[in-house]
């Protein structure tokens, strides 16, 4: 060992947590507006580190009320940002966005002695915040809907809840084809076979759960489930807290949508309603809110990536039966739906006539409630909905996962190993065949391209199932390249049912290097997420320590001995210890310090047929893995997607738009044509150089407002997906928006004006934009005269420790917003104040903190069975150096990191090799690429040396 590893897990534990003080005597640091000199301000600055670190180390509080809201003491606000940490501290939003070093270059201090001290108190400190926020998180948000909620709370045979790590609803139930398999009426344990590889529908993943993570296992949720389903009012906190003002239809979904969703053209001829000009005309133009740090290629890979991780739908369709209405035909007067007039509703451009079927709902029984501890809780959420995709980052969308969506997975059958792709004429490289009729699986539109989850298809699904669909065969490529070189050479792989026999290289199965490449692809797309799409996302330097920690450690994968001794410690000791608490939070902490990654998978002698080494990695906390229907929530993400494609042409000049093509006329079948005529190097340009469109209110794409749903049967054939999304949400019980952010532990918001960006000059335009903006809030929303005497929440305190009432801090009686109504997607969309970088807001961040964890930490493939045993030799190195070969570097030091070619870019390099000039400029495939990234996380849209004539940088 190259460093004591004392050391390291001290500098680690330093790091991870630093000081968050807990306030102590005041010292004297200026008051705000102080004028102070940069010395004075230093000088006052340690004054203060020294008084936080007096104040001693904030703890993970016993009960969720006393949780910190992403906010620090004062002067541990001053040690890690200055003056500038201090002045918002009174804002709702998170402190941590505004410690020294975590936006640009203007985030450092000047006229400091060295910005290398408050860089690093600053950043370290916002990585601190976010792992206190994720171990609160991990404590106070995991409510199972599968039956376990119970013994979660209760415990089990003297083990507490949150160290249980099997449940009987986790078992296969007697009609599954493998029930006798893994064990029938006694212990189940998967074995053999069904624990080599991602199976079908999910299950054995964690071998002693069969049924965890496996399609069709209800959403869990992250809010409690008696704050779930607000407008039923079935408690008294819920009944205060809306007044009865809230249901399904009210305020209406489509008249928020027109009003608050819709964006604004300067031209509405040029934009047609998203459908642009005739001949694809480069003069069309559809305006939209755009950021400048993230491309469209971006926008589509969210949407590739949830169709791996849920869906409420099943075959591209809700449940039969009656549909509902989900038109405009109300506004609130005075809190009371009113109805809109036809010159209303011709102004709104809406259609009160648009209908839609309901969501499937898993279980709508009453839920059975229990006491414990002088508290009686629900046992699950008043009404359930099936995940119906597997839980599990598995690629899915691409291999399948139930017997219907295998059926349209096409295999090249001369070489079975491989996905099945064709010729073009004209093209180059191949692409995904289409379904016939006559296939098992017929396709729903003509023209379907063969793949596992086709729903909501347009041009940029297509691309990554193409691009990914040509990776998978790449790996087979090189495997066999690599196998008739060294035929006898030992492939890594074992077979449980026979683990003594080295699997040569020449024994590999068609089948079984199948699935290799399927479990290969699955941990390539993580790592891009991980590594290179969300530290895009996040554009700023914790973000990128974090992420890259996330992945490969925060100690860096240099050193094995420490990642192997650290893996020890948390998997032997915490991940198994019976001391609930403590293992559980312990363990998301040291998991940062061998990386999630493998954590558990550097035992020495693996045994693949021990169930401690294939399983021993993962962790649940004490709940089974699903996503909360609170996940699905925050990522309603069609802002991100523009009207028209600025549509480019590799073989000519990359910065000439040629055509504005419509997304609307890449829907469905029509995504085929446009691949197969136009091609995978020239979408790639195009989607890689523009950008995506900001999260915020009116930035919906028209087209989405409007699209037209051949499937409905119903008077307009049209919905407005961006109501929808509030309906959808709506029906699956997710709560408000304001207390949808007390629930995940951040601070309330007192009236709509809480979403003005404070730190905005009072007189600046953006700022009369939100307020105007907010005017509009209150108007659909309305107010109410409020009644302190109604309590409307149990999840946080006031901060003299007083209960929340209906007044929010006001007078009682006075007029307040009705705040708590605001939906939770039109919430996180009005949230102005971000840290830098964040194309997200922080409520959905927060979100993420957790269950992006908790998908890794589940999922053994990226953990204990994330070994060569089952993803051969090659296999894990192609995923750790990002494909074949040594790992390559990245010219330079971007934002002063040493990196390895990220992940995306290399996938791009090697499939559409056309794209290789174009890809030397850029360094995360995620940012534009005609962008100049400028110096430490530059926001800037100013064009790349070669890239000044691109019309893009004019706009
Ligand atoms: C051309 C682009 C897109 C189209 C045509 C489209 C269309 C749709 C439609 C028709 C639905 C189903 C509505 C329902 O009945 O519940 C839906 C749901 C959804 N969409 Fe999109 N969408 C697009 C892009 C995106 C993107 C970029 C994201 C980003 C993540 C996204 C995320 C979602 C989510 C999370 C749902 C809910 C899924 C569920 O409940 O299981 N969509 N979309």
């Amino acid at each position: 060992m190259k460093t004591p590893l004392l050391v390291l897990l001290l500098g680690t534990s330093l790091f991870v947590f630093g000081f968050t003080g807990l306030g102590g005597a005041q010292v004297s640091m200026g008051t705000p507006g102080d004028q102070l000199s940069p010395k004075q301000e230093e000088v006052a600055e340690l004054k203060a580190c020294a008084q936080s670190l007096a104040g001693g180390f904030l703890k993970v509080p016993a009960t969720r009320d006393l949780r910190f809201q992403g906010k620090v003491t004062t002067p541990t606000a001053r040690c890690r940002g200055g003056q500038r940490a201090v002045e918002f501290q009174t804002t709702p939003w998170v402190d941590w966005a505004r410690y020294w070093g975590t936006g640009d270059s203007s985030s450092l201090p000047v006229g400091f002695l060295s910005v290398k001290g408050p860089q690093l108190r600053g950043v370290a400190g916002a990585l601190t915040d976010l792992e206190y926020q994720r171990l609160e998180l991990i404590k106070f948000n995991l409510f199972d809907n599968s039956g376990t909620y119970q013994t979660y709370v209760s415990g089990r045979g003297g083990v507490g809840g949150l160290a249980l790590k099997t449940w009987p609803e986790m078992r296969l139930p007697s009609d599954s084809p493998y029930y006798q398999a893994v064990g029938g009426d006694g212990e189940q344990l998967c074995r053999g076979d069904l624990i080599r590889a991602r199976t079908l529908t999910g299950i054995c993943n964690d071998i002693r759960n069969p049924r965890m993570g496996s399609t069709g296992m209800p959403f869990m949720r992250n809010a409690e489930f008696e704050t779930t389903f607000p407008d039923l009012e079935q408690t008294t906190l819920t009944k205060n807290r809306h007044g009865g003002r809230i249901s399904l239809l009210t305020p209406n979904p489509q008249l928020i949508s027109r009003k608050l969703f819709t964006r604004v053209q300067s031209n509405p001829t040029s934009c047609n309603a998203g459908f642009g000009l005739s001949n694809n005309s480069a003069d069309a133009n559809c305006d939209y809110q755009k950021a400048p740090f993230f491309n469209v290629l971006a926008a589509y890979w969210i949407q590739f990536m949830t169709h791996d991780w849920f869906s409420h739908m099943d075959e591209g369709h809700n449940a039969p039966g009656a549909t509902m209405d989900v038109g405009c035909k109300s506004k609130l007067v005075n809190n009371v739906p009113t109805p809109l007039t036809p010159e209303e509703i011709q102004k709104l451009g809406c259609r009160p006539g648009d209908q839609i079927d309901r969501s499937y709902v898993l279980n709508d029984s009453p839920p059975d409630q229990f006491t414990m501890g002088g508290r009686t809780y629900l046992t699950r959420a008043p009404k359930t909905y099936a995940n119906n995709n597997t839980a599990w980052w598995d690629a899915s969308q691409i291999y399948g996962y139930d017997e219907t969506s295998l059926q349209r997975v096409k295999r090249d059958p001369k070489d079975p190993a491989k996905l099945l792709l064709e010729p073009v004429p004209g093209m180059s490289g191949s692409y995904l065949p289409v379904l016939l009729p006559s296939d098992p699986a017929p396709p729903q539109w003509k023209g379907q391209e063969s793949v596992a989850f086709p729903d909501n298809w347009s041009i940029g699904l297509s691309f990554y199932h193409n691009l990914f669909a040509r990776e998978h065969n790449s790996f087979v490529d090189e495997f066999r390249r690599q196998a008739a070189q060294h035929p006898q050479a030992d492939s890594g792989l074992r077979n449980p049912s026979d683990p003594a026999r080295v699997v040569r290289n020449q024994d590999v199965t068609a089948d079984e290097l199948f699935n290799v490449a399927r479990l290969v692809v699955s941990a390539e797309i993580a790592k891009i997420h991980t590594i290179e799409w969300t530290p895009q996302l996040l554009y700023d330097e914790p973000f990128y320590k974090g992420m890259n920690a996330n992945w490969n450690g925060l100690l860096g994968t240099g050193d094995p001995e420490v990642s192997t001794a650290l893996s020890d410690i948390v998997v032997h000791n915490f991940g198994r210890s019976e001391d609930v608490k403590k293992a559980t939070q312990w363990y998301s902490v040291f998991a940062s310090g061998p990386g999630i990654v493998g954590l558990g998978s550097a035992v020495a002698h693996y045994d693949i047929t021990n169930p401690n080494d294939v399983n021993g990695g993962v962790n649940h906390f004490g709940a089974p893995f699903n996503f909360p229907e609170e996940f699905v929530t925050v990522y309603r993400l069609h802002p991100l997607v523009p009207d028209l494609i600025e549509y480019r042409d590799v073989g000519k000049d990359p910065n000439q738009i040629v055509q504005k093509v419509a997304v609307i006329e890449t829907f469905e079948g029509k995504a085929t044509e446009a691949m197969r005529s136009r091609g995978l190097a020239n979408w790639g340009l195009s989607l890689g150089r523009q950008r995506l469109g900001l999260l915020t209110l009116h930035n919906h794409p028209q087209f989405l407002q409007n699209i037209r749903l051949p499937r409905l049967d119903t008077p307009t054939q049209q919905v407005d997906i961006a109501a929808l999304d509030l309906i959808r949400d709506r029906e699956h019980g997710v709560p408000r928006f304001n207390e949808f952010r007390r629930q995940y532990g951040l601070r309330q918001l007192t009236s709509y004006d809480d979403f003005v960006d404070q730190t905005l000059p009072a007189d600046s335009p953006a700022r009369q934009q939100q307020m105007e903006t907010i005017a509009q809030l209150r108007e659909i929303y309305g107010t109410h005269v409020c009644d302190s005497s109604k309590i409307i929440t149990d999840a946080q305190l006031n901060p003299d420790g007083t209960a929340i009432n209906d007044c929010l801090g006001h007078p009682n009686g006075s007029v307040v917003d009705n705040v708590e109504d605001v939906d939770t997607v039109v919430g996180w969309l009005a949230e102005y104040t971000r840290p830098h970088g964040f194309a997200i807001s922080e409520t959905q961040f927060v979100v993420f903190i957790l269950n992006a964890s908790r998908r890794l930490y589940s999922d053994r493939f990226f953990t204990s069975s994330f070994r060569p045993e089952f993803y051969s030799q090659l296999g894990i190195d192609w995923v750790n150096h990002n494909g074949p070969g040594a790992e390559m570097m990245e010219a330079g030091a971007p934002n002063g990191h040493r990196q390895p070619v990220a992940p995306l870019k290399r996938v791009l390099m090697r499939n559409i090799p056309e794209l290789t000039p174009e890809l030397q400029h850029v360094t995360n495939a995620f940012d534009p690429w005609g962008r100049d990234r400028g110096q430490y996380y530059s926001l800037e849209w100013r064009a790349r040396p070669d890239a000044v004539s691109d019309p893009a940088f004019k706009q």
